[in-house]
């Protein structure tokens, strides 16, 4: 495995270039400037000193000389060394001899200083640095009243060891910083990585469809906010999970009922001898759970539409007063069989935004729910009104009402309440919601004890949307048995 793969090793790498570049930089910068305000803080004490120091050799006799000479080396730390020229008279032949010295031995190199005639030259101070025998000095040439020369030669090896000490101790430090870096920098990205692949773990057993342990985390930083996010994903995945598993598992039993009521039936034509009567009453059976299972895969299949969003919604002026007369229409016959009576009361002028279709399949839910689960003999009332910018289709009835603790249910897919008039799959309801919602509206219940009210609500067409051309009223209405296909 490449070494560098995990993050721990790559924050150590990371922070050893960091240290071993600052530390570089600390060499080509800090050290070099230290070295050099060393050197210039000994040529500005030696330029200090050599006018006293000057004055005092040309005002010594020759007795009292090497004694001055010494005593102005000890007070400056350095060594002194006092020219004067030799042909004062002729410029050109100029030449300097060392006239006095305060160190015993007075070398070639002190002679053939380039410092001293520069400054005699010139009268005035020159200083500079020079390396003699392997050894740095800081030199300073003093002309004294236009006619000798002092010069100062201090070592600067102090100085210089100096700045090796704290180039070393700088190495030393930056070392342990280093050390210390890559020790701590591991060490936290270890940590760091090891939640890291906890949360990889966990994703991977919600990839593999297992939601069973809780992803947490309980650092307070980012890592922490993603084991959040993931715990809320693990949760509505298990939630969803569960639906789907529920879903099948009651798609399958409602399937599984008529089909196994046909093939009795199927049997029973087939092995006994039946008179005609009986033979046209299993017919009808038949052909009633014939049409449970058509309606059956009908809603499974709008459902599942639903589900993927596959199922396109126009923005078209829908008049609901248009369409509940169209209801009416179709329902007309059912509801004379039933013996129900179906009333429609013209409202206000109500077009909504939405889609003929799917409004209309919504008003087929809600009336055939107000037909099919009321007692025979109780009225059916269809309204339209305006609310609010909103627009509303009302199906009310005078049945048994929903009691409150269903109210909320009665949406979920499935959902029946047991001992009713009639019995259907439960899906009607949880199609017209999420259809109305598709469209930017919803479907409300009205639970009165004795009287049930479903309001289809969409949002209302404004006057220039339905003179733009985008959307008139739509004309009548279409075959009913296009209800709850797409
Ligand atoms: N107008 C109503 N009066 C009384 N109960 C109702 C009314 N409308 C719906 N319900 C109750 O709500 C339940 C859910 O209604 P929904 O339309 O979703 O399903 P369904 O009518 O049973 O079956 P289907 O899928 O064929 O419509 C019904 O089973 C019924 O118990
Ligand atoms: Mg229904």
């Amino acid at each position: 495995m490449n070494p560098l793969r995990s993050v721990g090793a790559r924050l150590g790498l990371g922070l050893a270039i960091v240290l071993t570049g600052a530390l570089v930089l600390v060499d080509l910068i800090v050290v070099p400037t230290l070295e050099r305000n060393l050197v210039n803080a000994k040529l500005g004490q030696l330029r200090e000193a050599a006018p006293t120091i000057g004055s005092q050799l040309v005002n010594s006799s020759p007795f009292t000389l090497d004694e001055v000479i010494q005593s102005a080396a000890a007070s400056v730390n350095a060594r002194v060394i006092y020219f004067h020229p030799l042909n004062p008279d002729n410029p050109s032949a100029l030449r300097l001899f060392v006239f006095a010295d305060s160190s015993p031995v007075t070398l070639g190199d002190v002679e053939s200083d380039r410092l001293a005639p520069r400054a005699f030259l010139d009268q005035q101070p020159v200083s500079g640095t020079l390396t003699s025998d392997g050894e740095r000095y800081a030199e300073v040439a003093y002309p004294v009243l236009g006619g000798p020369v002092v010069l100062l030669r201090a070592s600067l090896a102090d100085s210089l060891q100096s700045v090796q000490l704290v180039r070393r101790r700088l190495v030393i430090a930056g070392l342990i910083a280093l050390a210390a870096a890559l020790l701590v920098g591991y060490v936290a990205a270890s940590l760091f990585a090891r939640r890291i692949r906890r949360l990889e773990r966990a994703a991977d057993r919600i990839a593999g469809g297992d939601f069973s342990e809780p992803v947490s985390d309980r650092g307070r930083d980012e890592l922490g906010d993603l084991a959040a996010t993931m715990e809320r994903m693990r949760q509505r995945l298990a939630q969803l999970e569960h639906a789907r598993r529920e879903f099948i598992a009651n798609a399958s039993h409602e399937l599984r009922t008529p089909i196994f009521s046909l093939g009795g039936f199927l049997e029973l034509l087939d092995e006994e001898d039946l008179d005609p009567e009986t033979q046209a009453e299993f017919m009808a059976t038949m052909r009633e759970q014939i049409e449970r299972l058509t309606k059956l895969a009908t809603d499974l299949l709008d459902l599942s539409r639903l589900d993927v969003g596959r199922i396109r919604v126009e923005q078209e002026a829908v008049d609901l007063a248009e369409l509940a007369s169209t209801l009416a229409d179709e329902f007309r016959a059912v509801a004379q069989t039933s013996r129900h009576e179906l009333v429609v009361d013209g409202g206000d002028e109500a077009t909504a935004l939405g889609d003929w279709e799917r409004a209309l399949q919504i008003g087929r839910i809600l009336a055939e729910n107000a037909l099919v689960h009321t007692p025979a003999g109780t009225p059916v009332r269809l309204s339209t009104a305006r609310r609010d910018g909103s627009v509303v289709l009302t199906v009310e009835d005078e049945g048994p009402g929903i009691p409150p603790e269903h109210a909320d249910h009665v949406f979920e897919r499935f959902y029946r309440i047991e001992g009713g008039v009639a019995s259907g799959s439960g899906l009607g309801l949880a199609i017209a919601r999420e259809l109305a919602e598709l469209m930017g509206g919803s479907v409300e219940l009205h639970a009165i004890p004795g009287r049930t009210i479903f309001a289809l609500v969409l949002p209302g067409a404004s006057e220039d949307k339905g003179q733009n051309g985008q959307g008139f009223p739509r004309g009548k209405a279409t075959a009913p048995d296009a209800a709850r296909s797409s």
